[in-house]
């Protein structure tokens, strides 16, 4: 496809920089399919958040203090004294959770689609180093207030590392940088969270998006659209980015989103101690354990699954097994592409026994997500045993599931 010729100021700029080419390849002439539905507007949402993240995050930094005496206080002043501050302090802590939201989404449509299938591999690679990424961000940025949940979550989660046989002691306090959680934690943090990190974020996405224009989007039906072409040498099958995703998709979700947003951090900024605990409007005290730790509740559905490990295998101790099963629960994503093995992309065509699978995955994870943020009990253990169980066989079975199950004809055109 040739670009368009411009002249004057565009032609100046594009004959030193390839802006419209740029823009016409990724924006006006990338052929997206058009039957689109509203799981697709999450990848958007997505990067509206981490945009929001980034500009209330410098804004925050201005007055923030990353020191253990004057952490905690510094945030008080932003919510007390500082002009708009609570604003933009609630902006950012409800823009964290809405980030997990809105990826959990995004990573969920990927899944009933197939969109980590081939040629989508690098796509989902990306997504999930993003993922993985964020995490890391999001527990740094939560120990950056100082609060009680701030300091035993901290305490909790680097703890884990010591479960690693020979090293694990002498990585945790490599990670504190100190004998116990101090200052020098806090400073590393801190500079982590926001300068390191974002970058990489930032970087990831970047990729993501080269990846997914470079294969093109896949879509509910998970029909090649690039097979039918048009005598112009376009999918029949796509429409134009912009202005028809952009303002026709996009533009609405994101009004959505931002009422439901803005709606939260007016009227339920801590969403009852979900998306700010109240644990953590106590400064941190290193003398005094809270009732019930636990992490934010993004991280539930693994720290469940950590606290559902309660038996020992072999010479395997609780704790280190308990480990294991939660970065499995994480690295086992990373290879989803190469555990499907079904001849059709969506979960439409798949056959009955995988969306069955996929149906109780989403539950067993969201049972998970909420077990996470409970205090523990005998029944609630079981059940996130059983749990634990149907995340890992949604994977571990799909090998043999897709394989083998009777699938349906999938359509030579979109379907709507
Ligand atoms: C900062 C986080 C992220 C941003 C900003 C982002 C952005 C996007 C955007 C804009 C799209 C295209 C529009 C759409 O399909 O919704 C997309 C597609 C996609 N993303 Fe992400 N993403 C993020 C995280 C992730 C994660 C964590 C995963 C999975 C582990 C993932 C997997 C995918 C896949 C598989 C596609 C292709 C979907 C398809 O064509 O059907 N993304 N992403």
């Amino acid at each position: 496809m040739s670009s368009k010729e411009t002249n004057g100021l565009m032609g100046w700029i594009d004959a030193r920089i390839p802006l419209t080419r740029t823009m016409e390849k990724h924006v006006t002439k990338y052929y997206a399919p058009k039957n689109f539905n509203v799981w697709y507007v999450f990848g958007v949402l997505a990067m509206l958040v981490f945009a929001n993240q980034i500009i209330t995050g410098i804004w925050l930094t201005m007055k923030y203090v990353p020191s253990a005496e004057e952490a905690f206080r510094s945030v008080e002043y932003i919510m007390r004294d500082v002009e708009w501050g609570w604003l933009i302090r609630y902006m950012h802590s409800t823009g964290a959770s809405a980030f997990f939201i809105v990826v959990y989404l995004h990573m969920f449509r990927g899944i009933m689609y197939g969109s980590y299938q081939k040629p989508r591999e690098l796509i989902w690679i990306f997504g999930m180093t993003i993922y993985l990424c964020l995490m890391a961000e999001a527990f740094m940025g939560y120990v950056l207030p100082w609060g009680q949940m701030s300091y035993w979550g901290a305490q909790v989660i680097i703890s884990l590392f010591g479960a690693i046989p020979v090293i694990g002691d002498a990585l945790v306090e490599w990670i504190r940088g100190d004998y116990l959680i101090s200052t020098i934690t806090l400073n590393r943090f801190f500079a982590l969270h926001v300068i390191a990190l974002p970058f990489v974020l930032a970087g990831l996405v970047f990729l993501h998006i080269v990846a997914l224009h470079e294969v093109g989007s896949n879509n509910p039906d998970g029909v090649d659209i690039k097979k039918n072409l048009s005598e112009q040498g376009v999918p029949v099958d796509g429409i134009p980015f912009h202005p028809y995703y952009t303002i026709g998709k996009d533009l609405v979700a994101i009004v959505i989103f931002l009422m439901v947003f803005c709606g939260i951090i007016f009227f339920a900024p801590e969403a009852n101690g979900y998306f700010l605990e109240y644990a953590n409007f106590e400064p941190a005290n290193p003398l005094k354990t809270p009732e019930n730790i636990h992490p934010t509740w993004y991280f539930g559905a693994f720290y469940a699954m950590l606290r559902a490990i309660n038996f020992s295998l072999f010479f395997i101790d609780a704790k280190l097994l308990g480990v294991i099963t939660m970065g499995a629960a994480i690295a086992i994503l990373f290879v989803l592409p190469w555990l499907d093995r079904s001849p059709v992309r969506s979960w439409r065509y798949k056959g009955r026994i995988s969306k069955v699978m996929i149906v109780l995955f989403a539950i067993a994870f969201v049972i998970l997500t909420w077990l996470g943020i409970q205090p523990a009990s005998e029944l609630y253990t079981l059940i996130a045993q059983l749990c634990t169980v149907i995340y890992f066989a949604f994977f571990i079975g799909m090998p043999f599931y897709t394989k083998y199950e009777k699938t349906k004809p999938v359509p030579e055109r979109v379907t709507s």
